[in-house]
């Protein structure tokens, strides 16, 4: 088995789809063979991951990171600063990185 740096999954479910996820991953793999480093990061994807409304959604797996890093609506516009560097640097890419985002508050009963 080929040892990666990174393993990087891409949500093809239905809603992502509709939220460019197709163009998400096109533009990752484009952006990884533009760096030379399409060989270094396995992208794969897969069917959901359970956060549908926020996609397209992306997790990268990789150095110490077991729980992953979580990329909710992940557009094309934002693939090169994941490339470079995440994927390049070894960097998660904390402004968007899903546990780094501001939660919206919590609506009050009245
Ligand atoms: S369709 Fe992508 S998270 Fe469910």
């Amino acid at each position: 088995m080929r040892d990666y740096e990174s393993h990087v999954f891409v949500c093809a479910g239905g809603d992502c789809k509709k939220r460019g996820a197709r163009d998400t991953r096109k533009a990752l793999k484009e952006e990884l063979r533009s760096r030379g480093i399409l060989g270094e990061a396995r992208i794969d994807t897969v069917d959901c991951l359970g956060l549908c409304k926020h996609g397209p959604n992306v997790i990268v797996y990789d150095g110490d990171r077991p729980k992953g890093t979580w990329y909710l609506g992940l557009r094309e516009d934002d693939v090169p600063e994941v490339a470079g560097q995440h994927l390049e640097n070894g960097e998660p890419v904390e402004r968007l990185a899903a546990d780094r985002r501001p939660r919206k508050a919590k609506k009050t009963r009245k």
